[in-house]
């Protein structure tokens, strides 16, 4: 964006790594604040003033709560909007909702199963707009697992994770944020569910670390951390030849024992046990999900106060 257009968060690639960084500096700030004081509340308000949307068109937990409670405890109201419930279910156009919402809210977040529709409100829209999910990015999950990551772990620059199964919205957002955060990603999916070849294309001419095969246990060995997902998403349709293809990627204790001892399994969730990983994982004690998923708020808001507090943001991340 211009220098004084919206902090839009489309995607994890329009940031350079300095800011990727300071948003989770952050969100790390804002988290050790609050178990500090033992209270939920920020203590300056950050978003003390200001509206935020969600704007759902699919079905959400996590990122709905983490965001609807994210905006609160920063001192900030939020509208939740499920797509079908506004006139967009009965066609008005993302270019009048953009500039219609423009006028009332102070950032949008929206997730939508029409990929190019992001980019469209973002490019109408004159307050900050998040991609809370597409089809083809999910780069909020990411700033959280990378959170995570590093709290059990430390530094992930120089690590090596491990994607196994579909090669979906998740997977690019991990791609790109390979990039910038420096680690080594393998990724082991079926030739149907490769990887967004463009964003591969992209990551290894900025110098990215990605390996992409078809053998699990390749990507896997000596990993220090295990990820998946789920082998039939929100956008997909054909869910019983999908499972069939992708029965080989199922995260195991076999599989699990290629990696480093002390590798770590994350899955954004939701998750479908026996599925793409066995429940044996699942609630193994290197299975960290659950804080990834409390992880979500505290990144997410990290993130608000990158797009709504102007140029000294970064205090809000320190104590007074
Ligand atoms: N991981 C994630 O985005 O979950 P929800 O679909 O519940 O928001
Ligand atoms: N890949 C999944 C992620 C859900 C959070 C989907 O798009 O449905």
């Amino acid at each position: 964006p211009p220098p004084s257009g919206p902090r839009h968060f489309l995607e994890l690639r329009d940031l350079d790594a300095a800011t990727l960084r300071q948003i989770l500096d952050v969100a790390s700030g804002v988290k050790r604040m609050q178990r500090n004081r033992a209270r939920p509340l920020h203590p300056a308000a950050p978003l003390a003033g200001r509206s935020v949307g969600l704007l759902l068109s699919k079905p959400s937990t996590r990122t709905r709560v983490s965001f609807e409670v994210g905006v609160r405890q920063l001192g900030g109201e939020v509208v939740v909007l499920s797509a079908s419930e506004t006139q967009l279910g009965r066609g008005e156009s993302v270019p009048d909702t953009a500039r219609v919402l423009s006028r009332f809210l102070d950032a949008i977040v929206l997730r939508t199963g029409r990929a190019a529709a992001l980019r469209e409100l973002a490019q109408w829209s004159s307050v900050p707009v998040i991609n809370g999910l597409t089809p083809a990015s999910h780069p909020v999950q990411i700033l959280a697992d990378v959170m995570t990551f590093e709290e059990h772990r430390g530094p992930i620059a120089g690590r090596t994770l491990a994607w196994v199964g579909d090669g979906n919205n998740v997977a690019t957002s991990l791609i790109e944020a390979a990039v910038r955060f420096g680690f080594t990603l393998r990724l082991a999916t079926p030739s149907q569910f490769s990887p967004n070849k463009d964003v591969v294309a992209w990551a290894l001419e900025q110098g990215g670390a990605i390996h992409v095969t078809r053998d699990p246990r390749e990507a896997v060995d000596g990993a220090d951390c295990v990820l998946t997902d789920t082998w039939v998403s929100m956008s997909d349709e054909d869910a019983a030849e999908r499972i069939a293809l992708l029965e080989p990627y199922r995260v195991d204790r076999a599989l699990m024992a290629c990696a480093a001892s002390d590798a770590l399994f994350m899955h954004c969730l939701p998750a479908h046990i026996g599925d793409e990983v066995t429940e044996e994982v699942f609630e193994s004690p290197r299975s960290v999900v659950f804080d990834e998923a409390e992880n979500r708020l505290h990144a997410q808001k990290g993130l608000l106060i990158w797009s709504l507090c102007g140029e000294n943001w970064t205090r809000f991340g320190e104590e007074e």
